[in-house]
């Protein structure tokens, strides 16, 4: 057993002040830090992680008053996975987004408004009208092949499997898979044309496939963001073409409000310690930092993992919570040309045997994002980014180009002058894209997962969002209203916070005897 896997924290009563000084269960004291002998804490709250939760809870607290928090990211700036990179040869660059691209929905009349829309406007980002489901060249491994039809049949099925799912619900039916869905609706993909669009409607947006993914969940998901009708913001994408990168967004956020002084970068966590006295937590380099609170903002995927350690382990009920949701990865492969060569709509698809390979290519030379760029790119999710991530680049490229080859048998397609794709799964600060409602996943299981554990330990990220898991806005509306629990509990002097399920017993494949 690891030595410090049974760090208690004791009390001690010290000139007035009550304060947690870490020991081992030995009772030997543990001299961690100097600030934990004089009785004082680093901060108040601990914000662990950087992105768009951890900075939004930020200013959730700060407008509550409370304003001793500092922000630990593992990362060298702000955003977490609205994150853009340098990309193209010398004197062709650009700067494109690897994560985060789209404001998806942005406010119809007088409705909600998207919060990410609003922070757009306010730091003035450069976005385009995104028409990804109008303007669609559509290939095979032949060339240029019309499927057209087939392609807004694929969309008017998924506006079926949705609308087919609000049925259900005031007859209380139970939540399936979205592949039961569309088979009960009688959506049964044959042909590669078929099987390549119904993959460009559900797993291009959900980053995983119908098999794995809740029909109840992703139609409300769908409605919450984009369907007016049903309380969600717009059908608009608008597409950051910010030179700044879209990640201006919310570093421009954090620096009206944020000091360098309540930010720790290139700071990586690798155990959190609660006990009901405060908290502790351990850096990569064997710094400790103390506090009355911590906001764990890492990815679900990072909770999956092993990647950082909690003293004592999470209670079973949130474990369970952790491991019911899934992450999904979303990989753009991208690539620069000396010339563009291909369609000049926005996006193509890409029937291939096999769903999933290499199918939804989107131009940035186009008049309205970056023209004279030179640059496409290729989206590929699940269980294929998995595949390609464990590739060496100049494989994934040479498959790339391949396909591409067969897209444009009559054109000579050079070798690309730059290849870029993130490897989201693999990497430990994220290890996967963005998380996913599986039909196993219950209402008691989303509560968990949102919930403190103890008045110490609080979550919040895009995973914890019933409404809009997945999306940036999702990501903001977490960090807002756990900041708010947070600051109402601070100011209180305590709380219980969030009510959760000790065990979710509700589903059962069977009743036993
Ligand atoms: C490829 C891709 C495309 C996407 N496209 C869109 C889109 O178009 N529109 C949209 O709305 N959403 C999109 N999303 C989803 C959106 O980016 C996320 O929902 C959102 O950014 C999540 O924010 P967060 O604060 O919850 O988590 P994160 O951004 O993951 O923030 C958590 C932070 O914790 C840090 N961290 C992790 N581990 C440690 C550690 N041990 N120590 C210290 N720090 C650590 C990470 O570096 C990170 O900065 C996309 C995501 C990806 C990956
Ligand atoms: C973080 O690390 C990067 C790369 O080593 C470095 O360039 C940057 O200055 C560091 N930032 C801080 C705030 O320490
Ligand atoms: C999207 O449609 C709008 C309205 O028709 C148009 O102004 C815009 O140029 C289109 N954008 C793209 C990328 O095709
Ligand atoms: C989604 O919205 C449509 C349009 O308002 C509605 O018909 C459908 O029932 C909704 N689906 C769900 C699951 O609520």
């Amino acid at each position: 057993m690891h030595l410090t896997s049974y760090l208690l924290l004791a009390p001690l009563v010290l000139t007035g002040y009550t304060f947690a000084l870490p020991v081992h269960s030995s009772g030997q004291a543990f001299l961690a830090a100097p600030s934990t002998l004089d009785g004082r804490r680093d901060t108040k709250v601990l914000i662990l992680g950087g992105g768009v939760a951890g900075v939004t809870a930020a200013r959730a607290l700060y407008e509550q008053g409370v304003t001793d928090f500092m922000i630990v990211e593992a990362r060298g700036e702000l955003g977490g996975r609205l994150t853009s990179q340098t990309f193209g040869a010398p004197g062709r660059q650009y700067t494109v987004e690897v994560g985060a691209n789209w404001v998806q929905g942005t406010q119809t009349g007088g409705g909600t408004e998207n919060p990410i829309w609003a922070l757009a406007k306010k730091h003035n980002i450069i976005t385009r009208q995104s028409n990804f489901s109008e303007s669609i060249t559509t290939y095979d491994d032949t060339g240029d092949v019309d499927f057209q039809d087939t392609f807004i049949t694929s969309k008017k099925q998924f506006d079926r499997l949705v609308a087919s799912a609000g049925r259900r619900v005031p007859k209380r039916l139970v939540d399936m898979t979205a592949r039961s869905g569309y088979s009960l609706i009688g959506s049964i993909p044959e042909s590669r044309y078929d099987m390549a669009s119904e993959y460009y409607q559900f797993d291009w947006e959900f980053g995983t496939t119908p098999e794995e993914t809740s029909w109840l969940a992703s139609s409300w998901a769908h409605n919450y963001t984009f369907s007016p009708e049903s309380g969600g913001f717009s059908y608009d994408n608008l597409f950051s073409v910010d030179q700044r990168g879209f990640k201006a967004l919310i570093q421009e956020e954090a620096r009206s409000f944020i000091t360098p002084t309540q930010l720790r970068l290139n700071a990586t966590v690798s155990v959190i310690s609660t006990s009901m006295y405060g908290a502790q937590i351990t850096l990569a380099d064997g710094s400790v930092l103390t506090s009355d609170y911590v906001l764990c903002t890492f990815s679900l995927g990072v909770l999956q993992h092993t990647d950082v350690r909690f003293e004592p382990p999470l209670p079973i009920w949130k474990r369970e919570a952790i491991h019911s949701m899934t992450m999904g990865t979303y990989t753009k492969i991208f690539l620069q040309f000396p010339e563009k060569f291909w369609f000049d709509t926005e996006m193509a698809l890409y029937a291939d045997y096999e769903r999933g390979r290499y199918p939804v290519w989107q131009s940035l030379d186009h008049p309205d994002f970056l023209p004279g760029s030179g640059i496409i790119f290729v989206t590929v999710t699940g269980e294929f980014s998995k595949r390609i991530e464990s590739l060496q680049d100049v494989q994934v490229e040479d498959e790339v180009l391949s396909v591409l080859r067969s897209m444009f048998p009559d054109t000579h397609i050079p070798k690309p002058l730059n290849f870029y794709f993130q490897r989201w799964h693999s990497d430990p600060l994220f290890r996967g894209s963005y998380s996913n409602w599986p039909a196993s996943f219950l209402s008691e299981h989303q509560g968990n997962l949102r919930a403190n554990v103890d008045e110490r330990l609080w979550f919040a990220g895009e995973a914890t969002s019933r409404k809009y898991f997945g999306f940036l806005h999702g990501a903001y509306s977490e960090g807002w209203d756990i900041g708010l629990r947070l600051a109402e509990c601070i100011r209180g002097g305590g709380c219980v916070g969030l009510e959760h399920v000790d065990q979710v017993r509700n589903a059962r494949p069977y009743v036993s005897s």
